[in-house]
């Protein structure tokens, strides 16, 4: 798609600006197509050399992409404006958002009301080690090896900093498809290419997985469970066969992310052993404390986990040892660890609700795990309509694919049974009968 945006600069530094802003204003849509260099080139009067410059600054940073034949385009996710907030209007039950249901995580007060409120100092330990042998021991009781560790700000920062540790710009990163919409934007954010790993209820697929290493992907990110949108879990089978291709690629670093950690509804069944050389899982706080927390526990091999914390001490510094207190008195209470398991099942019975409830009318969904369901749909847009009119809004698979098919992704965290029947009414009215049931 040309573009009518004009763009202006006379050096390298003033032309990508424009480009930015172009982007930002919303006149740069994403897809739309850069001139060539040579032709803006004679357009602005500067060298071609200045526009190329222009250019390598943009795709460095990940707004813009070139590929032979194609010319150079705005990314599909350029990192600039926060994900677009998306404004669900008065009266429409909002399905869309991905957060945990507020009545199923534990009240804070108490928790608060026990932390040691005396000041802590620069050169303290950045980890507090209570929080680190209860994450250890849990994480050796589940067969992650967990002999380095440290905190950090939630998964997606985990996530990146191991990212950061060790890939360079460009780097190819095998992720499932469709993923966590966020982890999308921000390998592009640094400059990272994913590679599609398909996914179906059991996580990503061994082939995929296999070809994707084979393409050169130097660092693989998968979900054990709660998979973020498709609700897919591995479990020992797939774990076995996918550990089976992570072992003729040990060079390849493997970042796990259980985001959702004891509210997934299943086991966590890593992926990582002994052998492998370069690796983290990261465990979140955030679905089953809350998302403010912004806390999760980050196990390693001893050099990422060095370099993760080596680095964070240059900026961050620490997590909070007021958070992380928190997280621990938490942790500690066996109150809480009753109301985790509740939280667990009742997401559990939500999902399996809304399936049934889908099921009856022939409409096909996944959802083993977590607290959202993905439905795919012959076209995203005009079931998104339809089923905004009736009341109900969900979030578009575009947002979380690269190549697999459209779909809708619905969070089920707060969605009761009996709304789960009304839902699945509004949307098999918004699918013709040969439209439900298409496979994933
Ligand atoms: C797969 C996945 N990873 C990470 C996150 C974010 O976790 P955190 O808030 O701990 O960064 C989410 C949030 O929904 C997610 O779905």
């Amino acid at each position: 798609m040309p573009t009518q945006y004009t763009i202006g600069g006379r050096g390298a530094a003033s032309i990508a600006a424009s480009v930015e802003l172009g982007i930002r204003r919303g006149r740069l849509p994403a897809g739309a197509r850069l001139p060539p260099v040579r032709r803006l080139a004679r357009d602005l009067r500067v060298s071609p050399g200045t526009v190329a410059s222009a250019y390598r600054v943009l795709r460095d940073r990940g707004l813009i992409h070139t590929r032979i034949g194609s010319g150079t385009t705005i990314s599909a996710r350029p990192p600039l404006a926060a994900a677009a907030t998306h404004h669900v209007p008065a009266g429409v039950r909002d399905l869309s958002n991905g957060n945990p249901d507020p009545s199923l995580l534990p009240p804070l007060a108490e928790s608060l009301g026990l932390l040691d409120t005396r000041h802590h100092l620069y050169d303290e330990p950045a980890s507090l080690a209570g929080l680190l042998d209860v994450a250890r021991r849990d994480f050796r009781g589940e067969g992650v090896p967990a002999e380095s560790l440290t905190v950090v700000s939630g998964a997606l920062d985990g996530v990146e900093r191991v990212l950061q540790a060790h890939l360079r710009l460009g780097d190819r990163v095998a992720v499932e498809d469709p993923a966590y919409a966020s982890v999308l934007d921000l390998l592009a954010a640094l400059g990272l290419s994913p590679v599609p790993v398909g996914v179906d209820d059991l996580g990503a697929l061994p082939g995929d997985l296999h070809a994707a290493l084979r393409e050169g992907a130097a660092a693989v990110l998968l979900t054990p469970r709660s998979q973020n949108p498709f609700g897919a879990a591995f479990d020992e089978g797939r774990a076995r066969e996918l550990r089976s291709v992570l072992r003729r690629h040990p060079e390849a670093l493997l970042i796990e992310d259980d985001h959702a950690g004891p509210v997934s509804g299943v086991e966590h069944v890593p992926l990582v052993t002994r052998e492998r050389a370069r690796w983290a899982v990261v465990r979140s706080v955030a679905k089953s404390l809350g998302p403010d927390l912004r806390v999760a526990l980050l196990a390693g091999d001893a050099t990422t986990v060095d370099r993760v914390a080596g680095r964070r001490l240059l900026g961050q510094g620490w997590v909070s040892r007021l958070l992380q207190q928190v997280v621990l008195a938490l942790w500690s209470d066996p109150g809480i660890g009753r109301l985790l398991e509740t939280a667990g099942r009742t997401y559990a019975h939500r999902r399996r609700s809304l399936l049934d409830a889908l099921s009856r009318r022939g409409v096909v969904a996944h959802g083993r795990s977590g607290m959202n369901v993905w439905i795919p749909v012959p076209e995203e847009a005009g079931v998104m309509r339809a089923l905004l009119n009736g009341g109900w809004a969900v979030r578009a698979g575009e947002h979380f694919r690269l190549r697999s098919p459209p779909a809708i992704r619905v969070t089920i965290s707060g969605l009761l049974p009996e709304e789960a029947e009304r839902f699945a009414d509004a949307l098999a009215g918004a699918l013709r009968p040969r439209d439900r049931g298409r496979p994933a």
